[in-house]
């Protein structure tokens, strides 16, 4: 077993370089499905969610190689399975990309249900009502599997969402990109990630106009070709640094990235008193310069402020004199993180959808661990302003999004290390 043991208090300086973004990673990797050549993927994350996805990949017969940290080859003209269901699979949410891009290329699919992190029920109704409208029969096997097939080529259909979903959104892309005919979706998610995946198939010849607005339309192609493509700067990883310069109180240039993906995170943090500085391809913050305030959340769809950022802002808000109150707006449950953060001293009280966060006293060190991947984020920015040694356990939901985080926080001033442990002997930890 491995967890994160930080001494806190140090003041956070210096430079960080955000990787590429896991959630479009997650996507374009299993898009390259639909692709009649090989593709070479740049910018991606060295993180273990991109990881499971090119074994899944590769268990299904398409030829992926890591040709350095950041750059995968891939040709699926090999693929001989359109079945994903071992137990890679169930290890990650983002698996359902797997549905559109194989019912896409190949009129069926059969995937695991997907798993991931855990806050809430996350359906994916809409998904298939989308497959559904273009004539695929979903059907659920021994309550694990869905199978999902049509017996001709996928039509283009008008399709409205009936919540904004960033997976419905991607997932119904893929299928429609070599549809006959036209697919319009409406009350489409606008997130950065949708745009990429959506430029990244464009520039293998699809026809997808009206990514980042609410109106999608998709014009189904014949054939797409092999193409080299960059990922963009994952805003989240970005959006949680910025949260631990400013609970630190520290000056740190965030660079790779792009600013206007961070937008709502950048007005928040000047809201509570931060100054922020923007370049073309990065955020300067500084939060030594002032006594931090208070400020009220509300996480949306983009471009409202992410719920992936949540945990980590509402970290952030502990620190500073006054009541803040969080409205998670997307997820039912993601505030599991909330009693982990009350051991470390903070007080914060939930109420169905809000948080309300009586901020100022100093966080104290304890055992904590992640219950999610953001979760895990936030008890790392806890455990840098806490006073004394924080311990993190169960860092493997960290590891899924975050490339290298011992090292760029290391880099930055924290102390920070990953140490090995045995679990059964290890007493101050909670089961
Ligand atoms: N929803 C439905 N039906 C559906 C799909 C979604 O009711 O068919 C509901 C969900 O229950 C939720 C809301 O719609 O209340 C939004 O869900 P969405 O489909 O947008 O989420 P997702 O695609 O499953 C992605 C990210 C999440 C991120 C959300 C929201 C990936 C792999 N995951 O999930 O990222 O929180 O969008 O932005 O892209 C993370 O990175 O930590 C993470 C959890």
């Amino acid at each position: 077993m491995e967890k994160f043991v930080i001494n806190g208090g140090n003041v956070l300086d210096g430079e960080v370089n955000i990787s590429g973004a896991k959630n479009a990673a997650v996507a374009i990797i299993p898009a390259v499905i639909l692709c009649d050549e090989p593709c070479r993927i740049e910018n991606i994350p060295n993180i273990s969610d991109v990881s499971l996805i090119g074994r899944i990949l590769q268990e299904m017969g398409a030829e992926v190689k890591r040709i350095n940290k950041s750059t995968l080859y891939i040709d699926p003209t090999k693929i001989h399975s359109f079945s994903a269901t071992s137990d890679l699979v169930r290890g990650m949410r983002a698996s359902y990309y797997l549905l559109g891009a194989l019912l896409g290329r190949y009129h069926q699919a059969r995937v695991c249900l997907p798993g991931g992190c855990n806050f809430g029920a996350r359906p994916i109704d809409q998904h298939l009502k989308g497959f559904a409208a273009m004539g695929a029969r979903h059907e659920l096997v021994n309550g694990a599997i869905i199978d999902v097939r049509s017996e001709n080529k996928l039509q283009g259909s008008h399709i409205y969402l009936d919540v904004v979903s960033v997976g419905a959104t991607m997932n119904i892309m893929l299928a429609a990109v070599k549809a006959e005919g036209q697919t319009i979706i409406e009350n489409a998610a606008r997130e950065p990630h949708i745009v990429d995946l959506a430029n990244f198939l464009n520039s293998m010849g699809a026809q997808i106009r009206g990514a980042g607005t609410d109106t999608i339309k998709i014009r189904g192609v014949e054939y797409l070709h092999g193409v080299t493509y960059s990922i963009i700067p994952d805003q989240i990883e970005a959006g949680t640094y910025m949260c631990a310069v400013a609970a630190t109180r520290g000056k740190v240039l965030v660079k790779n990235i792009t600013p206007k993906h961070l937008e709502s995170i950048t007005a928040k943090l000047r809201e509570i008193g931060c100054e922020i500085k923007e370049y073309d391809e990065a955020i300067f913050v500084d939060a030594s310069k002032r006594p931090l305030v208070r400020c009220n959340i509300k996480t949306m769809p983009h471009p409202g402020f992410p719920t992936d950022c949540q945990p980590q802002f509402a970290t952030l808000l502990c620190t500073v004199d006054g009541t803040s109150i969080i409205n998670e707006n997307v997820w039912d449950n993601r505030y599991q993180y909330v009693s982990e953060l009350t051991l470390m001293g903070a007080h914060i009280s939930v109420e169905g959808r809000l948080a309300i966060i009586e901020g100022g006293s100093r966080l104290k060190a304890a055992p904590v661990k992640a219950t999610d991947l953001r979760a895990g984020a936030a008890m790392v920015i806890a455990g840098l302003c806490a006073d004394g040694t924080t311990e993190v356990s169960s860092i493997n939901y960290i590891e899924r999004g975050y490339e290298d985080i011992v090292e760029k926080l290391t880099n930055l001033g924290a102390d920070i290390k990953k140490v090995y442990y045995d679990h059964s002997s290890d007493q101050s930890l909670r089961a």
